[in-house]
C-alpha cells in the first residue's frame, strides 16, 4: 500500500477531526501569530504565583496590552506552563528567558467489544475485587463521552471514591453520575463547548477501558454479544481535548494538568502524532508529571504503519500500545458475474439481497476531472448520473467517500479497509482488485454483488494490524517502542448517537455501538488491563505495572517481509500480546522511579523540567526498562551491555534461572545466570552481554531473556538493529 493511501485510510477514520488548527480559535485576529506552549517544568515548591509569572514573562517580550491579548491559558495545578499567541521573534525571545524549558507550537494531533477481552484470556468471571476496582478512576483524554450510553449508567454504583478531587464541569447539558464522576473540556471552538462526545471516538475508548457490561450490544446485528470494559466497576473521568478542529497540544496539556490534580489512577490517551523530542511533546510532558504522581499513562502507538520509525509514542514513561487482530474477523465479500468470490475486511451492514448490479470503473464515470483523478474516485470526480444503481471501482482505499457522495449504489476500493462503510463497499488487496478489473475488461456487461459483512473465526489471530505504527524509536534509539500490542481491529464498543458511524459526512445512521479499528482501540484495552493490575497492587509504581504487563505478554510470531520496506517483529508489537491475568503475578518487576528517568534524560541532554541537565554519564540503555535495545553500527563488531535490576514480587524464598532464546547472529550471556531472593521486594542486579560479528546490512536481530523460577517466566525482548548510513 502506498504511503498516500495509508494516510488516506487513516484520514477517513478521523476525517472530521483533521481540520486546520486555524479554524479552531475564532478569537484570533492576528494571522502572523501562532499558538505556542511555553513549558517551564515542575511547579516551584515555595510561594509562587504561576499566572502572574506567566504574564510578566509575556510582558517582557510584548507590549503590556499585547501581553494579555496574547495569553491563552496557564497550566498550574500539576506542572508549570502556559499557552500564548506569539510571533516567530517573540517565541525565540521567551525561549531564552530564565526558567523556560522549551517553547513549541501547539500542534494538532489525531485521534488515532465484546470478544476482545475473552480473546485476551480475560473472561468475565476472572478474579476481581470489586470493592477495590470501584475505587479506581480512569482518566480518558479524548473527544469527550456520551454520558447517557448504557455503558456508562451508574446503576449499582456508590458515590465517587473519597480521594477524588475533580469536578463535573462538562458544560451545556452534561450531567455526571456515579460512573462518570468527572468531566472537563478544553476545546476552544464555540461549537464544541461541552464534554459531550460528537465524534464517537471518546465514548468508544472509555467503554473499552471501563464500560459497564451491556448484553446484546451489536452493530446492525454484527459482533453481537456482551460489550464490556476491562474494569467494568471502575469510574471514569472524561477530559475532552478533541473537537471538529482536531486535538491540540494546548488542550492536551490542560487535560493532564487537571487529571493529575483531580486524582485519576490511570490515564488513557488514544491520540498521537509524528514523534517529537520529549520536551517538545505535550503528551510526553504531561505523562512525565503524571508518572511523578504515580499515574501511568497509556498511549496509542499511532496508525501510520507499516513503515519504519512511525511510532509516535516514544517516551519510556509512556506505555505505548500497538494494535493486532482478534480471532473474530469481520469480512465482506464481492461476488462477480463470473462467479468469483473475493473476501475482504470492510464492515458493511448493507445487503443487496442477492442481486448483481453493473460495475463501472471510476474513469468511466468521471465528471469534470482528469482520468487519473477519476480512477481514484477523488472528491467531486464522479458524475452522479453515471454511477446511479452501479458499483464503482476505485483505485484508492477511501474511494467510497466519493462513491457515496455521488450517490453510487456501491463501491469496490483498493487496499484492505477495516472500517465501517456508508454504502455497500469492499476494500480489496491489489491482487483481488486486479481480478475485478480484468473481469470488467473481459465482458460487455460486468456485474457484481457486495455481500453484507459477517463474523468468522480467525485461527491465525493475533496478527499484527497493517496500520499499526512501527519502531524503531526515532527519538531514543535505545528504548524499544511500541511496548506491547492489544486488540485493535474490529472492536465493538459504545458510540455517540450523533456521530456518523463511518465518519462520512451524510451517513445519517445513528448507533449506540460501533465497530472501529486502530491503535486508539488497543490503547484502552491496555489501560483497562493496567487498572486491573493496579486493583491487586495499589502501591505499585507506573513502571512496575507496565513491567508486569510487558514481561508476561504472549509471544507473537515474527514474520519477515521479504522486501524490507515494512517493519515487523518487536518493532510492530514490542514485548508481545497483553495477557492481563498473568500480569497480576509476574514474579519479578523491572521498576524505575522518577530519579531513574531523570538520569536517563540527563544522559540524553534533554531538559524536561529543570533548565539544564547536570550529569551526562551513561545512556538510555541503562534505564531499568523491561526490554533491551541497542542500535549498532554496520561494519562494527557487536559488544553491548545492559544492566538491569529486578524486584521480587513472587515468592519470598525463590531462585530464578536465566534462559536465553538467541539468534545465530549473536551470543547473549547473563551474569549472574541465577539469582536468589530471601525476601519480597528484595532487589537483585545482573548484566546482559550481547556480542557478535559485524553486521553488513540493515537488519534487526531479536532475542529474549527469560528469568524463570519454575512458576513465573519473566520475559524481556532483546533487540539489536542497524540502520542504513543515510537514515
Ligand atoms: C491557574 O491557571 C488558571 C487558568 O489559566 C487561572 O485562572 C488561575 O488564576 C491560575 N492560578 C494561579 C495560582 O496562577
Ligand atoms: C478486597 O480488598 C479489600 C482491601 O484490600 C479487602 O479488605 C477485601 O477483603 C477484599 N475483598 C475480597 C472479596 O477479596
Ligand atoms: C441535552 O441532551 C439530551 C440528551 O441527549 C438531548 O436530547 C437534548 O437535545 C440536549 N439539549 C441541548 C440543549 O443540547
Ligand atoms: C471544470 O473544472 C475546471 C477546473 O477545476 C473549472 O474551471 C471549470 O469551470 C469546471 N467546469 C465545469 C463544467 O464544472
Ligand atoms: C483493462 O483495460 C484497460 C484499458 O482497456 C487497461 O489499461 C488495463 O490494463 C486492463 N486491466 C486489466 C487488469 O486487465
Ligand atoms: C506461530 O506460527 C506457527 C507456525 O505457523 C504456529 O504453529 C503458531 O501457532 C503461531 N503462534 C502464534 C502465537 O500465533
Ligand atoms: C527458604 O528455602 C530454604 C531452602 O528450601 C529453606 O531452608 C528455608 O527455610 C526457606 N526460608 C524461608 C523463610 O521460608
Ligand atoms: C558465540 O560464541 C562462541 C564461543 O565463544 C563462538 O564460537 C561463536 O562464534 C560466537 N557467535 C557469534 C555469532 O559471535
Amino acid at each position: 500500500m502506498a504511503a498516500k493511501s495509508i494516510f488516506l485510510l487513516f484520514l477517513h477514520i478521523f476525517m472530521a477531526l483533521i481540520i486546520s488548527i486555524s479554524t479552531c480559535y475564532g478569537g484570533s485576529t492576528d494571522k502572523t501569530k501562532d499558538l505556542y506552549i511555553v513549558y517551564m517544568g515542575s511547579l516551584p515548591e515555595s510561594d509562587y504565583s504561576p499566572l502572574s509569572h506567566h504574564l510578566s514573562l509575556l510582558q517582557e517580550v510584548l507590549r503590556e496590552s499585547a501581553a494579555s491579548d496574547s495569553f491563552v491559558r496557564s497550566y498550574n495545578r500539576s506542572f508549570n506552563a502556559f499557552a500564548a499567541r506569539l510571533s516567530g521573534e517573540e517565541h525565540k525571545k521567551i525561549a531564552s528567558k530564565e526558567g523556560v524549558v522549551s517553547v513549541f507550537p501547539s500542534r494538532t494531533l489525531q485521534l488515532q467489544t465484546t470478544r476482545s477481552w475473552e480473546f485476551m484470556g480475560f473472561p468475565e468471571n476472572v478474579d476481581r475485587n470489586l470493592t477495590v476496582e470501584s475505587d479506581i478512576i480512569i482518566g480518558v483524554i479524548d473527544s469527550g463521552i456520551w454520558p447517557e450510553s448504557d455503558s456508562f449508567s451508574d446503576e449499582g454504583y456508590g458515590p465517587p471514591p473519597k480521594k477524588w478531587k475533580g469536578t463535573c464541569d462538562g458544560g451545556l447539558n452534561f450531567t455526571c453520575n456515579n460512573k462518570i464522576i468527572g468531566a472537563r473540556f478544553y476545546t476552544l471552538d464555540i461549537h464544541s463547548n461541552s464534554a459531550r462526545d460528537e465524534e464517537g471516538h471518546g465514548s468508544h475508548t472509555a467503554s473499552i477501558a471501563a464500560g459497564n457490561k451491556v448484553p446484546g450490544a451489536n452493530f446492525y446485528g454484527l459482533a453481537n454479544g456482551n460489550a464490556r470494559g476491562g474494569v467494568p466497576s471502575a469510574r471514569i473521568a472524561t477530559y475532552r481535548i478533541c473537537g471538529p478542529g482536531g486535538c491540540t497540544d494546548d488542550s492536551i496539556l490542560g487535560a493532564f494538568d487537571d487529571a493529575i490534580a483531580d486524582g485519576v489512577d490511570i490515564i488513557t490517551i488514544s491520540v498521537s502524532g509524528s514523534p517529537r523530542p520529549f520536551n517538545f511533546d505535550s503528551i510526553a510532558i504531561g505523562s512525565f508529571h503524571a508518572m511523578e504522581k504515580g499515574i501511568l499513562t497509556v498511549q496509542s502507538a499511532g496508525n501510520d504503519g507499516p513503515f519504519p520509525s512511525t511510532v509516535g509514542s516514544v517516551a519510556p514513561w509512556l506505555f505505548s500500545v500497538a494494535a493486532s487482530s482478534t480471532d473474530r474477523r469481520i469480512i465482506d465479500k464481492v461476488v462477480l458475474g463470473n462467479g468469483k468470490t473475493l473476501i475482504e475486511n470492510a464492515v458493511n451492514s448493507f445487503t443487496l439481497k442477492g442481486v448483481k448490479f453493473p460495475l463501472i470503473k471510476g474513469e468511466d464515470a468521471k465528471s469534470n476531472c482528469s482520468d487519473a483523478d477519476a480512477r481514484l474516485c477523488s472528491h467531486l470526480c464522479l458524475d452522479s448520473s453515471l454511477v446511479k444503481e452501479k458499483i464503482v471501482v476505485c483505485d484508492k482505499s477511501t474511494g467510497w467517500n466519493e462513491a457515496f457522495r455521488a450517490g453510487a449504489l456501491g463501491s469496490i476500493t483498493l487496499d484492505e479497509d477495516y472500517f465501517v462503510v456508508p454504502l455497500p463497499s469492499s476494500g480489496l488487496t491489489s491482487h483481488n482488485h486486479d481480478l475485478v478489473k480484468s473481469y470488467i475488461n473481459s465482458t460487455n456487461n460486468p456485474h457484481g454483488e457486495i455481500i453484507r459483512s459477517e463474523a468468522i473465526k480467525d485461527i491465525a489471530a493475533p496478527k499484527f494490524a497493517f496500520f499499526s505504527s512501527r519502531g524503531p524509536n526515532s527519538i531514543s534509539d535505545e528504548i524499544l517502542k511500541p511496548d506491547i500490542t492489544a486488540p485493535g481491529v474490529h472492536i465493538l464498543a459504545a458510540y455517540s448517537p450523533v456521530a456518523s458511524p463511518s465518519s462520512a459526512p451524510g451517513d445519517k445512521r445513528s448507533v449506540k455501538y460501533n465497530i472501529m479499528s486502530g491503535t486508539s482501540m488497543s490503547c484502552p484495552h491496555v489501560a483497562g488491563a493496567a487498572a486491573y493490575v493496579k486493583s491487586f497492587h495499589p502501591h505499585w509504581s507506573p513502571s512496575a505495572i507496565k513491567s508486569a504487563l510487558m514481561t508476561t505478554a504472549l509471544s507473537m510470531n515474527v514474520t519477515e517481509h521479504s522486501d524490507g520496506k515494512y517493519e515487523d517483529g518487536e518493532f510492530a508489537y514490542g514485548a508481545g500480546h497483553v495477557n492481563p491475568v498473568k500480569a497480576i503475578d509476574p514474579g519479578l518487576l523491572y521498576d524505575a522511579s522518577k530519579d531513574d528517568y531523570v538520569k536517563m534524560l540527563y544522559s540524553m541532554q534533554v531538559r524536561l523540567f529543570s533548565p539544564s541537565p547536570k550529569e551526562t554519564k551513561g545512556s538510555p540503555k541503562d534505564l531499568n526498562y523491561p526490554s533491551m535495545q541497542a542500535l549498532v553500527k554496520i561494519g562494527m563488531p557487536i559488544t553491548v551491555e545492559f544492566t538491569r535490576t529486578v524486584t521480587n514480587v513472587g515468592l519470598a524464598n525463590s531462585t530464578y534461572k536465566s534462559k536465553i532464546i538467541a539468534n545465530s547472529q549473536i551470543n547473549v550471556s547473563v551474569k549472574p545466570s541465577s539469582i536468589s531472593f530471601k525476601l519480597l521486594y528484595e532487589k537483585k542486579s545482573f548484566i546482559v552481554k550481547v556480542s557478535g560479528e559485524a553486521l553488513t546490512a540493515k537488519t534487526r536481530i531479536s532475542a529474549s531473556l527469560i528469568w524463570s523460577d519454575g512458576t513465573h517466566n519473566v520475559k524481556s525482548p532483546i533487540v539489536m538493529y542497524t540502520q542504513n548510513p543515510e537514515e
